[in-house]
């Protein structure tokens, strides 16, 4: 049976064809919900169901049953079961749209031993608009892609990122491996929904694994040295000490940041490490009894995401102030 689906922000109303997903419904009819992963990873797709209910064939692992509860929904898996009335509302407007650049490469350097700095310069009248926390595709032969997230203050042409060598990775541990200065590459920016939240003037809680850094400093380096900066706890999770590629400067930002604070957290520290020790989100479990207060960003492994969304609502913490950057894979995405 077929089901209309009513925007709410909008007002716009279209129809989504039996065993349809909200968001292939909506992409039929040429109206753009926000999307990333495409298969209930990402959750960039989250909508709220204002009226009516959905139905998955499998639950999507990018939504917890906490918000799912709460009325939340993920458009690119859930079918309608009844007309819907749904919102999208918490998302900011874009600053502005994905374009196509041939960006030069300008610097390579190890971070460590599986993370390399990559540094691109777009030309001058790309004028690049983004918001701290987006990231870029870069383009692959076969028409595929690969995404990384900015890593600096927005720039309008020099652009940073870290880029975990994923074993057998094609981009990472391939065509990233025999890059240098001068060589071009294909991209597309900017991309995503993940950004810092002015109007949620809350206390951040930063839980970062890996390069997932990488967003989060791009949208703290926006905020340093600004005095509307609210206090700021990073938290950081890493296997090893040798992992943590850039301990020594954040302990620098403490300067120019609103009472920040920063916890690294090793799975795997060998004995001489006197800091915190286990997953990054129980060690934020342990220092927080109560999240209902704070602003969240979570950023990196989908393992940790899911996880730190379900211990973090046992804190009180709020759906509607926590806001993720999940580093999905796009070789399972393209599958
Ligand atoms: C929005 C977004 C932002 C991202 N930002 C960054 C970033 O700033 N820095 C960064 O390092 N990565 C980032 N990623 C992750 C990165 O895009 C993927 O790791 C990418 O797929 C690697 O490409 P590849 O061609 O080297 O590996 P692929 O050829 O795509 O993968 C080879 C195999 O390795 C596995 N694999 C791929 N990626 C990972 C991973 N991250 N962890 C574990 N196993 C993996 C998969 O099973 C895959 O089949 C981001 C992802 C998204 C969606
Ligand atoms: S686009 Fe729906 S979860 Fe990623």
């Amino acid at each position: 049976m077929a089901f209309r689906i009513q925007l709410l922000d909008t007002a716009q109303c279209f129809e989504a064809a039996p065993g349809e997903s909200v968001l292939d419904a909506a992409l039929r009819h040429e109206l753009r919900l926000p999307h990333e992963c495409c298969f209930g990873s990402c959750a960039t797709c989250r909508i709220k169901l204002v009226e009516g209910s959905v139905r998955y064939d499998d639950f999507p692992p990018g939504l917890t049953p906490e918000e799912a509860a709460e009325g939340y929904a993920l458009a690119c898996q859930a079918r309608p079961a009844s007309d819907l009335v749904i919102s999208s509302a918490r998302r900011l407007p874009p600053c502005s749209e994905p374009a196509r650049h041939l960006a030069t490469v300008t610097a390579l350097r190890p971070l460590g031993d599986d993370v390399l700095h990559l540094s691109l310069e777009v030309p001058p009248e790309a004028e690049l608009l983004y918001r701290p926390g987006q990231y870029i595709n870069i383009l692959l032969p076969d028409g595929g892609h690969r995404s990384f997230s900015m890593a600096s203050r927005p720039h309008p042409q020099a652009l940073d990122f870290h880029i975990r060598r994923i074993p057998e990775g094609r981009f990472t541990s391939g065509h990233a491996a025999r890059l240098k200065p001068g060589d071009r590459l294909p991209v597309e920016l900017p991309h995503g929904s993940f950004c810092f939240h002015a109007e949620d003037y809350r206390p951040l809680l930063m839980v970062a694994t890996g390069t997932g850094l990488a967003p989060i400093k791009s949208i703290l380096e926006s905020l340093m040295d600004d005095e509307d900066c609210p206090p700021v706890s990073l938290y950081w999770g890493m296997r090893t000490e040798a992992d943590l590629y850039l301990h020594d400067e954040i302990q620098g930002w403490a300067d120019r940041l609103c009472d920040f604070r920063y916890v690294p957290v090793l799975s795997r520290a060998d004995a001489g490490w006197t800091g915190r020790r286990g997953h990054v989100q129980q060690a934020v479990a342990e220092d927080f009894e109560d999240l209902s207060e704070h602003a969240i960003y979570l950023c990196g492994a989908p393992a940790m995401i899911g996880d730190a969304k379900r211990v973090f609502l046992t804190r009180n913490a709020s759906v509607d102030h926590l806001y993720c950057d999940s580093f999905t894979f796009q070789s399972t995405a393209t599958a």
